[in-house]
Formats: structure tokens, C-alpha cells, sequence
């Protein structure tokens, strides 16, 4: 298995997609800094050298393409895992922000390359806020960073033990198909379940109150007149 390693590139995750097809299951792509670094939603994310970890894993899981957003749910609950074991107490907020004292601190960019009855590649993005003390002013009030929040931690040792966390994860679900373990952890972190939350829907959003995440990773919500309904895409807010 191999490291790109670079000091600047435009995106990992464009990267990643170039080299999947010829590099195997588990190769990283890291860089210093990201010219073009993208968020989710067609969002550029700030990727400035040396302040962050910007790195991007190339996934070959044998697994039907419908099952790739669990992959994004590995990937959460072992950067939270990491987290907390490095001491940094973090919460999930769904699908995939890590969220330390309300604001935002890492992101996570699935990209997949599929065909009908079987995944080519998948490329998993994350985005983690370490160095950085001023962020541009849209997002000032709802991104952070670990120095920000008073931890000096070294960007290799997070890596390390976000790839120690993610392997683990990664193999228990592609061996032994493992989804509850993983579900269960996640849900330890989660930020939004059983609180009140609103789901966004284009320039929609509807109240309602997150009584479960099952075994897909997908909420399972309450609205207002009782009706149960499972949310599998979009972004929410919690209630503040
Ligand atoms: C989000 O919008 O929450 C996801 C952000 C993902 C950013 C990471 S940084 C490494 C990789 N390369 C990119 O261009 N994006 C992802």
C-alpha cells in the first residue's frame, strides 16, 4: 500500500480519483495544502498549508453500490473514535461532521465510481481543521479547529490513529459485515439523536424529532403530527 504524499496539489480527493484504478484497497493520498479543495454540496473547502490534515483514501470494498454511504458512516465513527482516544471529545452531527463544542471540525467528501451491480472505487475525503486560527467570515461562527479549542495536537499523530481506527472499522464491515458494532458507535457520538432537528430540503426545512439511526445509518424522525419517516439524504440542524 502506498502514501502520495504532497506539498501542494489542487484536491486529494481529484487526486484519488486519477490513480484509483491503477493503486489498491487503502492507498492515502495526503497533502500539505489544497489549491481546489472541495466540501460536499459543491462547496470549496479553505485547505491553507500546514494547518489542517487535507487526505483522501482509495476504497475497493467488493460491496453493491447502494451500500456506499455506510462507508461514510465508518468513516465518522472511526474520526470520532480517534478523537476521543487522543482526548479531544467530539460529536457526530449526520451524516458526517465532526462537531467539537457546536462548531464544525472536520468534514468527510465520499466520491464513488460505480457500474450497475458492483463499485470500480470509492474515494473517502477528509477534511480535519487542526492549525488554523481565522477562518473567512461565513463560516467564523460555525467552524473550528483543535488549536482553537485549545488542543496542540500533531497532525501525524492524528492521522496515525484515524488510519489505525479506520482499518479496523473498514475490515470488520467488508469481513465480517459487521454494521451494528459500527452503528452503535456512531450513535454514541451522535448530536442529533433524540434531539429536536430540522431537515433541510432545498429551501425547505421541517421540524422534527430524531428518534433513531438504523442499521443503514439513515434517521429514523418523527414529525410533528406522529408520522414516522426515514431520512437518507440532505443536511440537518439541530434546533439551537
Ligand atoms: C464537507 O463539505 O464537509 C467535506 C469536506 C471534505 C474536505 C476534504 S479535504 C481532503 C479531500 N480533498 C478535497 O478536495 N476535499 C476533501
Amino acid at each position: 500500500k502506498s502514501i502520495f504524499h504532497f506539498e501542494t496539489i489542487d484536491s486529494t480527493n481529484t487526486y484519488a480519483k486519477k490513480i484509483a484504478s491503477e493503486e489498491v484497497d487503502g492507498t492515502v493520498v495526503i497533502s500539505e495544502e489544497q489549491t481546489l479543495g472541495r466540501g460536499r454540496l459543491g462547496r470549496i473547502w479553505d485547505s491553507k498549508a500546514y494547518e489542517g490534515i487535507w487526505m483522501s483514501i482509495i476504497l475497493k470494498p467488493n460491496i453493491l453500490p447502494y451500500r456506499t454511504p455506510f462507508l461514510t458512516i465508518i468513516a465518522g465513527a472511526s474520526i470520532a473514535n480517534a478523537l476521543n482516544n487522543l482526548g479531544v471529545s467530539v460529536g457526530i452531527k449526520w451524516p458526517n461532521d465532526i462537531i467539537l463544542n457546536g462548531k464544525k471540525l472536520c468534514g468527510i467528501l465520499t466520491e464513488l465510481s460505480a457500474e450497475i451491480e458492483r463499485v470500480n472505487y470509492i474515494v473517502l475525503g477528509i477534511g480535519m481543521n487542526v492549525k488554523n486560527l481565522n477562518f473567512p467570515n461565513e463560516i467564523e461562527n460555525i467552524a473550528t479547529s483543535l488549536c482553537k479549542e485549545g488542543y496542540d495536537l500533531s497532525r501525524v499523530d492524528i492521522v496515525r490513529e484515524i488510519l489505525c481506527e479506520l482499518e479496523k472499522n473498514y475490515l470488520e464491515f467488508i469481513k465480517n459485515e459487521n454494521r451494528e458494532k459500527i452503528i452503535d458507535t456512531y450513535k454514541k457520538y451522535s448530536v442529533v439523536l433524540g434531539k429536536n432537528i430540522f431537515v433541510i430540503k432545498n429551501d425547505d426545512r421541517e421540524l422534527v424529532e430524531c428518534v433513531d439511526i438504523n442499521i443503514d445509518g439513515n434517521l429514523i424522525v418523527k414529525k410533528s403530527n406522529g408520522a414516522i419517516k426515514e431520512v437518507m439524504s440532505g443536511e440537518v440542524s439541530v434546533r439551537g
